[in-house]
């Protein structure tokens, strides 16, 4: 995929935080502060035992991952491509001026671009890399296992099952990992139907596998439905 479609995503997602249809993925319910996602997360760059490691969340939205991160004495760094919600995160996050908080307003294909070598002990993405091609994933790999410490971990998480954009969009193209769906709102996910095929991705780019999570929220946006969701941590 190029630059172009990267772009359109983000882009169509700003569209998403403007017309203040969304708020972020779990803000005002119990997912802001923890998910198994986020806890597996934090265990693993405190199993790495340096004093306030460094992360990176990538595709913050509200922030409230990050703030978490903070809040665990981590050297916390969120990206995110949408002024409305960097605003928004800004202003909650002036509420905790001691923290270790920056929030960076940018494309996270530049930010990423720009990280030295053995900078980070963990990097976090939260239902990002969904909207990433194949292409594009295995670059990010390659770019954040650079910049990653020895052992340091890369989390990623996507949707799975019951989700009410994939309900109501079409597919676009089948994938090894699972169909590619593009929503009403115009914005391609990858729903993970296989997460091996997302695990091999890594293993091919030099990362250990270290864990697969995976977790579902009742009602997430279909009533009756669970969201199910599926995480990757892997190792440099
Ligand atoms: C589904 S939301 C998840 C937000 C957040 N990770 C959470 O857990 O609440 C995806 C976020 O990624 C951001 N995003 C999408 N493409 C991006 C890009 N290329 N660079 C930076 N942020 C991006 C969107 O603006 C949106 O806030």
């Amino acid at each position: 995929m190029a630059g172009k479609e990267k772009n359109e995503a983000a882009e169509l997602f700003s569209d998403v935080w403007q017309r203040g249809s969304y708020s972020g993925f779990s803000r005002n319910t119990s997912g802001e502060t923890s998910t198994p996602f986020l806890e597996a997360f934090l265990r693993h760059v405190r199993a790495l035992g340096m004093p306030r490691p460094r992360v990176v969340e990538l595709g913050a939205g509200s922030c409230d991952h990050a703030l978490r991160c903070a809040r665990e004495d981590f050297s916390t760094t969120a990206v995110e491509y949408s002024g409305v919600a960097v605003a928004a995160a800004r202003e909650r996050a002036a509420g905790y001026p001691n923290l270790s908080l920056e929030i960076v307003q940018a494309d996270l294909f530049a930010f990423t671009a720009r990280l030295g070598p053995d900078s980070c002990s963990g990097v976090y993405a939260n239902s990002v890399f969904h909207f990433l091609s194949a292409e594009e994933r295995r670059t990010q790999y390659r770019i954040l296992r650079n910049a990653l410490v020895e052992r340091g971990v890369l989390g990623i998480s996507f949707k799975a099952r019951g989700d009410a954009l994939e309900a109501r969009g079409s597919v676009v193209r089948d994938t090894a990992a699972g169909p590619v769906v593009q929503g009403d709102d115009g914005i391609r996910r990858l729903f993970v139907e296989r997460v091996d095929a997302l695990a091999d991705e890594m293993r091919v780019e030099g990362y250990a596998v270290r864990e697969v999570v995976r977790w579902s929220v009742p009602g997430y946006n279909i009533s009756q439905q669970r969201g199910e969701f599926v995480g990757i941590f892997a190792a440099r």
